[in-house]
């Protein structure tokens, strides 16, 4: 039988846990029209949290109401290819013929040279244009539908970019376009790194912060999808099971996933779970612990070290000494691997791991961490 479990990022789950209301809300402000407050939302989390898979699924409740829908990566210079894009599908209208100030005509790329640099100071008015002109197509099909945007990995957006999708949406709220975007990233992505005009922007929208999801609906995901899919385990395969995805979202598909693997037959027993746990941990080592690692300074990795040599939640004052530095040093690389979504303030004066498993694969790690780094 083919395994339903996808742990792979950006890939759909078989069953959505715990997004209901979310979506419902969204739902709700497409059908009461512009200004509703879940058309702008920014969604945080950490890797594995679910960022990607919720975007898709806004995106499926868009187009069940006819919405079009654009989902970007915000890579650097996303916006540019986002104009080039939505020309060509809705722009055989010169951008001329746009009611533009005179400034603002210069800089502006013709989608058919293929790449195209915007000009900083233009792309803020060129893509309002751009938009208005899809909107005007859009809104003549029917006048509820509209378009949604959907932004992933805002974390890694250049601050031109965001300035000018800010100033584009801005204007197209208060002219009460159907118009939504949905932002999603890291913790960080709403930092001081920003400038500030973006940040009061995102920070405006609807914050939906990714958590992890309570055992008892991930308990009855597990059963529903494995019974659904002609499969069965019994009571104590899925509480371990449950318990180790400690609620989050890449080790339930990751656990899901194994667990049905190892299981002889169409049962998932004791047996079978707790070696498809074990392959679930390993495996969240090299998807999810490694790759959040590399990305980090050695300075940052030094700290999360001096962290998992705790057994639960580290006091900041500890890791501070143990790092041989004064607690305001300790604090810029806290703040720094909080906004990374690596770690958390648990309480005051501590943090703890976000990621399930890292301090236990920091700890199996720590002498090969400690040799490499950057
Ligand atoms: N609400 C959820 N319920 C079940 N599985 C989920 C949920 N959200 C995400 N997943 C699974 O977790 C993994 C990571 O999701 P993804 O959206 O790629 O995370 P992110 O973008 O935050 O890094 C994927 O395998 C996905 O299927
Ligand atoms: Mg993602």
């Amino acid at each position: 039988m083919p395994n339903p479990f996808r742990p792979s990022a950006g890939a759909n789950p078989p069953y959505l846990i715990g997004r209901d209301s979310v979506l419902d809300e969204f739902d709700d402000s497409l059908e009461s029209g512009p200004g509703s407050p879940y058309r702008l939302m920014r969604i945080t989390g950490s890797r594995g949290s679910g960022k990607t898979v919720l975007l898709n699924s806004l995106g499926k409740r868009a187009r069940a109401r006819h919405w079009t829908v654009f989902d970007e990566t915000a890579t650097p210079g996303f916006i540019g290819n986002l104009i080039l894009t939505l020309r060509s599908e809705y722009g055989s209208r010169s951008i001329k013929s746009i009611d533009l100030p005179s400034v603002g005509i210069e800089g502006v790329g013709s989608a058919d040279l293929g790449k195209v640099e915007f000009n900083e100071t233009t792309l803020p008015m060129t893509l309002r244009a751009t938009l208005t002109d899809a909107l005007d197509r859009i809104g003549k099909r029917h006048s509820d539908h509209g378009l949604l945007i959907t932004v992933d990995e805002t974390q890694g957006a250049n601050v031109s970019d965001l300035r000018a999708l800010a100033t584009a949406v801005q204007h197209l709220i208060r002219e009460e376009r159907n118009i939504a975007v949905a932002f999603a990233g890291l913790p960080g992505m709403t930092s001081s790194l920003l400038h500030d005009n973006v940040i009061t922007f995102l920070r405006r929208a609807m914050p939906v912060e990714l958590e992890d999801i309570s055992l008892g609906l991930v308990s009855d995901a597990f059963e529903e999808v494995i019974t659904a899919n002609g499969g069965a385990i019994t009571p104590e395969a899925l509480q371990i099971a449950t318990e180790a995805t400690h609620g989050y979202p890449f080790m339930i598909q990751l656990v899901g996933y194994n667990i049905w693997r190892k299981a002889s037959g169409s049962v998932i027993d004791a047996g079978a779970a707790r070696a498809g746990v074990e392959a679930a941990r390993i495996r969240l080592g090299g998807t999810v612990h490694e790759p959040a690692i590399e990305d980090l300074s050695s300075v940052d990795r030094t700290y999360l070290l001096a962290m998992a040599q705790d057994q639960g939640p580290s006091r900041t004052g500890d890791i501070a000494q143990r790092l041989g530095k004064d607690p305001q040093y300790a604090g810029r690389y806290r703040e720094r691997l909080i906004q990374a979504g690596i770690i958390y303030p648990s309480a005051y004066g501590y943090v703890d791991f976000t990621i399930p498993y890292l301090r236990q694969w920091l700890q199996e790690h720590a002498a090969t961490l400690m040799l490499g780094g950057n």
